[in-house]
């Protein structure tokens, strides 16, 4: 794709068509990592064509996996995995480059952390200041060594693993799915139950693949006492160490993070009617979807010309229409099951009627930018009222907005955010570093122009 520094987007009369989104991101790193764990052949079709999935694959080439990838034809790729198994995983000859995706780097620790090798795992500018911290205390309690960068909290992160490790019982301090997964694919590698207990369920996605590859997680619901002493409720995970991993064949669902752009868009335009075609609706995914009917939006879910179950999880075609919205308030909890939707649920909030809050952000200042700053400033320069005030964000809905030059700090949440913005605005907006969309969603820009046609 032609990558210019900026990118202008009018305002659209209105909007129609059919929208496929690409194969969701999450899933497509866990598909091909998961090929690395089984020994054969494995098939992951409709994946994400997104930098972040390329490098994963890299990466599990680099680990000693044979990697072929095929466009599919409508934007994604299918990729054929041969594996020796994670027995055969080879110690990589140089460093593993994560680029701009931290899922990449969270779960490729949690495989190394069971390995008796030496790997380096780093990143560009953007994953060079993303915690690690999360990850490496839980790993090193389980028997790896792990070093990074500023008193181990950041990347370039080291790892020295060990075979066997020892299983562990974690409470999850941050709600990170990342974090989670990481524990269970190192408790695949423990002697014993590996345990990881969370208080707001995050996406399942590693439990629910694992599952489908022959491999026993259990997830229960429990109580525990935190380590404040405070009395905690949530879930438990469970996962045996020992369990083989087993080749599967899988398609991949449409990604609910890269419909959620097109949701906003339908629901707020004034003209405006969109179908999103074979969306994942994954009950630890599909917050985004509920929580704009909250607000106002009319969006009907219809069985999908695609099976209604891919790779285990559940799909529909979704239709949104020109909606009249209203602000919400929104629970800490309600921000961990909409984390890479925030952005976009913001530009909902600064054109619906009324006062939004969202409460308990944080996470969203360690994402590819910080992300709080970001909206902020791209939303304010469009006109929208919005006040931060720590981890908090409240936003004034209902005032018109205006085109303006915005910066996607090269964050590809932001980028959409900021073009779909642009597309509801009056006049001119400008997007900066507008290609980082291409990390989740290439052919972002294509269908912009497609369903304003
Ligand atoms: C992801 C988990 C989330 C999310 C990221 C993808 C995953 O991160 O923001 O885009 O695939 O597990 P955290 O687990 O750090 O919240």
């Amino acid at each position: 794709m032609d990558d210019p520094a900026t990118r202008s987007i009018s305002h659209a009369a209105r909007l129609r068509g059919d929208v496929r989104p690409p194969g969701d991101k999450s899933i497509s790193h866990r598909a091909l990592l998961l090929a690395l764990l089984a020994v054969g052949e494995s098939r992951v079709l409709g994946a994400g064509d997104g930098e972040d999935v390329r490098t994963t694959a890299q990466v599990v080439a680099q680990l000693g996996a044979t990697v072929e990838r095929v466009p599919d034809g409508r934007g994604g790729a299918d990729y054929l995995v041969r594996s020796p198994g994670l027995a055969g995983i080879r110690e990589p000859d140089g460093v593993l480059d994560c680029r701009n995706s931290g899922t990449t780097l969270r779960l490729a620790a949690g495989i190394l952390a069971g390995r008796p090798s030496f790997a380096v795992l780093d990143g560009d500018g953007s994953l060079r200041a993303r915690p690690v911290r999360r990850i490496v205390e839980p790993l090193r309690a389980m028997g790896a060594v792990l070093h990074g960068r500023h008193g181990d909290t950041l990347p370039p992160l080291a790892v020295v693993g060990r075979a066997p490790l020892d299983p562990i019982d974690y409470a999850t301090p941050v709600p990170s799915a990342q974090v989670k997964s990481a524990i269970l694919l190192a408790g695949l590698q423990a002697v014993g139950t590996t345990a990881v207990r969370e208080t707001i369920a995050t996406r399942d996605h590693t439990e629910v693949m694992l599952r489908a590859r022959g491999v026993a997680i259990r997830s229960t619901r429990a109580e525990w006492t935190s380590s404040d002493g405070r009395p905690a409720v949530g879930w438990r995970v469970e996962v045996d160490g020992g369990a083989e991993v087993r080749p599967a064949v899988e398609r991949v669902p449409g990604d609910v993070s890269g419909a959620a752009f097109w949701l906003v868009a339908g629901a707020a335009h004034p003209d405006a009617e969109l179908r999103i075609v074979g969306v994942g609706t994954n009950p630890t995914r599909r917050a985004i979807i509920d929580i704009l009917r909250r607000m106002g939006a009319t969006i009907d879910e219809e069985t999908s010309e695609t099976p209604a179950v891919q790779a285990g999880e559940p799909i529909a075609d979704l239709v949104v229409r020109s909606s009249t919205l209203r602000g919400i308030d929104l629970a800490p909890a309600e921000v961990a099951s909409t984390i890479d939707e925030i952005p976009a649920l913001c530009l909902a909030a600064a054109l619906a009627d009324g006062r939004t809050r969202i409460r308990g952000a944080s996470e969203l200042r360690h994402k590819e930018s910080d992300r709080i700053a970001g909206i902020a400033a791209g939303l304010g320069a469009l006109g929208a009222r919005l006040t931060v005030e720590g981890d908090d964000i409240e936003i004034e809905g209902g005032r018109p907005l205006t085109g303006a030059a915005t910066d996607s700090l090269n964050d590809h949440r932001l980028a959409m955010t900021f073009a779909i913005a642009g597309l509801i605005a009056r006049g001119e907006t400008t997007v900066r570093q507008p290609g980082s969309a291409s990390i989740s969603y290439p052919g972002f820009f294509e269908t912009i122009e497609r369903v304003r046609a």
